[in-house]
């Protein structure tokens, strides 16, 4: 399927990782060197405590600012808890929902994660919806069954005209934080089944144009070859999003795959 039609991304998920102080000297440097790659857009997915901070060293739009979690409420009484207007007005633009950490930590389950899409995309924020399976469902031949379920359970909360906002992150469990990363083609058949549920959920048109993400030890080594598949549209990039040279390369693997100049 032609990949004119959708967005490469490049999404870093800090996690819990790196102080507010942090985020000028990291900016810096990933900025001093970053390639330009029209096709691409940049992300960088920070804990709350850093966003002000994101937004003051970037600048300019050559890099978007994503959260990691968002409420699913929209006001009032949820001690600690983040709303997406408050997101939306720190200039949040990509917020990552249902990430493998919250489900099993937070207990997050697939209707949570979907009102969770919603509450950003209300709030004028792309979700980036993740899905995954573990190596117990992979060993048991069941990864499509549960990606399916992950992903139209989340997709049931969404109205139709705003689906089209949304990105999907394929991140099996297992290759999370632990350098064993899917091959090129394992994580090809994941996201395009995934865009096939899009598909016939949606139509031709709205799947050619969704970005689908692999996440899951992606680093300069593997991006390139991941990158190259047909439905494979950005990473989510863990680990290797801590560290500007690493990430940099990650992007110039983008202009490297769309044989852009950079
Ligand atoms: P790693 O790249 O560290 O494996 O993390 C992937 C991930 O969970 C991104 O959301």
């Amino acid at each position: 399927m032609n990949k004119k039609y959708r967005k490469t991304i490049i999404a870093g998920n800090w996690k819990m990782n790196l102080l507010p102080s942090e985020v000028k000297p990291f900016t810096e440097e990933l900025r001093s060197s970053m390639p330009r790659v029209k096709t691409c857009e940049t992300v960088l997915c920070v804990p709350f405590t850093h966003i002000s901070a994101l937004r003051r060293a970037l600048k300019d739009n050559r890099i978007a600012v994503g959260a990691q979690d968002v409420s699913t409420y929209e006001k009032g009484a949820y001690t600690g808890e983040i709303a997406g207007d408050m997101l939306n007005d720190l200039g949040v633009r990509y917020c990552i929902v249902g990430h493998s950490e919250r489900r099993e930590y937070h207990g997050e389950d697939n209707f949570t994660v979907g009102r969770k899409a919603l509450a950003a995309l209300e709030n004028g924020i792309h979700p980036i919806i993740c899905v995954g399976e573990t190596l117990e469902q992979r060993e048991r031949g069941i990864t499509m069954e549960h990606i399916s379920c992950q992903l139209i359970s989340a997709l049931s909360f969404i109205p139709d005209d705003k689906v089209r906002q949304c990105v999907i992150a394929y991140e099996p469990i297992w290759a999370i934080g632990t350098g064993k990363t899917a091959t090129p083609e394992e994580a090809q058949e994941v996201c395009s089944f995934i865009r096939r549920i899009m598909r016939e959920r949606y139509g031709a048109r709205l799947a050619r144009s969704v970005s689908i993400l692999y996440g899951g030890s992606m680093k300069s080594s593997n991006a390139k070859e991941l990158l190259s598949m047909p439905d494979i549209d950005g990473g989510l990039i863990g680990g290797a999003s801590l560290k500007p040279n690493e990430f940099i390369q990650i992007i110039d693997a983008v202009a490297q795959v769309t044989g852009e100049e950079r």
